[in-house]
């Protein structure tokens, strides 16, 4: 299982499932909820829930998507969901080792230069051409 916004679908996204999905035989996505996102990092994402999980729900090595609804609730999700692995970007590291009694955490390496937020600050940032 692995946990994320995944607004505004990037390549660092899907190399992140890619190799979730190889550390196990089935992957199942968390995606948060916008009023998560709103909470977390006081904006909304610019694509829905909804839209984020039927793109997260259309890559091909994602099993199954489902919406993070509150806060304090992962743990529930790993074992109602029965996941042997949680997998985050290192940019996590340390963060989920509070699940390490149910599951195996993994953090794997992010992808280099590229972010949600980082796509967004260069989009605001076009100049038009003169
Ligand atoms: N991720 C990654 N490599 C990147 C960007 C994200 O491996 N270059 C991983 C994150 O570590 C996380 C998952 O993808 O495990 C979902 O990340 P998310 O927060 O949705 O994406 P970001 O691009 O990091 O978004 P933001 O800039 O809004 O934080």
């Amino acid at each position: 299982m692995t946990f994320g916004t995944f607004d505004l679908f990037h390549i660092g996204h899907l190399r992140l499932l890619e190799r979730s999905a190889a550390l196990g035989d089935r992957l199942v996505v968390c995606v948060s909820s916008d009023q998560l996102v709103l909470s977390r990092k006081g904006r909304l994402p610019l694509f829905s829930e909804q839209q984020r999980m039927d793109i997260v729900r259309s890559i091909r090595c994602v099993d199954k998507v489902f919406v993070e609804e509150a806060k304090g609730l992962k743990r529930h999700y790993l074992l109602e969901h029965r996941a042997d692995v949680v997998t985050m970007g290192d940019d996590y590291t340390n963060k989920f080792d509070e699940f390490n009694d149910i599951v195996e955490v993994v953090y794997l390496k992010r992808t280099p230069d590229i972010s949600t937020t980082d796509i967004v600050a260069q989009i605001r940032s076009l100049k038009p051409a003169p």
